[in-house]
């Protein structure tokens, strides 16, 4: 399997707060802009803990037009939406579920259907949002890093990273021992912009492996992140920078 050759920028933040900061100021002013020349925002959110922070800012942001974006996810767990685990729940919480937050349009993956009917629905719901496109051209797609190498619910070894022509799928992950839903490659690298948000120490060493490393993505899939017509950014606080050699 080929890794891509790609052109990220990355920022390096003090701390976490300064991160989710950051992040949010970002994503404003993508939202405004694609609003203003193109009439709507898609954003596809990620799931995990460190976008909650981010999250939490945007919803303090009325005057952004929550009435012309499009709110989507990369992936979920297959759990129904009021489970702990669920990604929809944790932006509900910290988003989606906010006053003027609700103009927007939530896209949530029903994932408490069966795996491959809730991959197949949202593929459908995307296609719905991106009628007559080839691939689902997100404005912003939203990114973790798992310590493992992960992204979305692209695992290592798994079965998804494989996927080149569905824009959904199913995905076992063995090591957590249940399926995920998550969006495939391709789908993801359509994106005009893909950001990684990444905290932690124990976060280090996999995006040293991604940034600096050269392992082929069944090993760390976050490396089969390039987008093809796109810009791909790191946006990363100095705990997870302290093994990169570029600052
Ligand atoms: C998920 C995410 C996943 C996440 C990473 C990082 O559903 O869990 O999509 O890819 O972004 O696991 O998670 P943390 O932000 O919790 O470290």
């Amino acid at each position: 399997m080929t890794t891509y050759a790609r052109d990220e920028r990355l920022e390096v933040l003090p701390d976490t707060n300064a991160l989710a900061d950051r992040a949010c100021e970002w994503l404003c002013a993508q939202a405004l802009a694609a609003v203003a020349t193109r009439g709507r925002f898609t954003l596809a959110l990620s799931g995990g803990s460190t976008p909650r922070a981010l999250y939490q800012r945007l919803a303090k942001h009325p005057e952004l037009p929550w009435d012309r974006i499009e709110l989507c996810f990369g992936d979920e767990r297959t759990v129904p939406p009021d489970h702990p685990d669920s990604n929809a729940r944790m932006a509900r919480e910290a988003l989606t579920g906010k006053p003027f937050v609700r103009a927007a349009r939530v896209h949530r993956i029903r994932a408490e259907l069966p795996p491959d009917e809730a991959a197949s629905d949202y593929e459908q719901t995307l296609r719905a949002l991106f009628a007559g496109q080839p691939w689902p051209r997100f404005d912003v797609v939203l990114l973790g890093l798992g310590s493992d190498g992960h992204t979305a619910s692209l695992f290592p070894q798994s079965h998804a990273l494989t996927e080149r022509t569905r824009w959904v799928v199913a995905n076992w992950v063995a090591k957590l021992q249940s399926q995920r839903i998550t969006l495939s490659y391709p789908a993801i690298n359509s994106a005009a912009q893909v950001l990684f948000m990444v905290a932690g120490e124990d976060k280090a060493a996999p995006l040293r492996d991604v940034l600096e490393g050269n392992a082929e993505i069944e090993e760390i899939p976050a490396r089969g992140i390039a987008p093809s017509a796109g810009e791909l950014s790191f946006f990363v606080d100095r705990a997870a920078a302290t093994l990169l050699r570029r600052q």
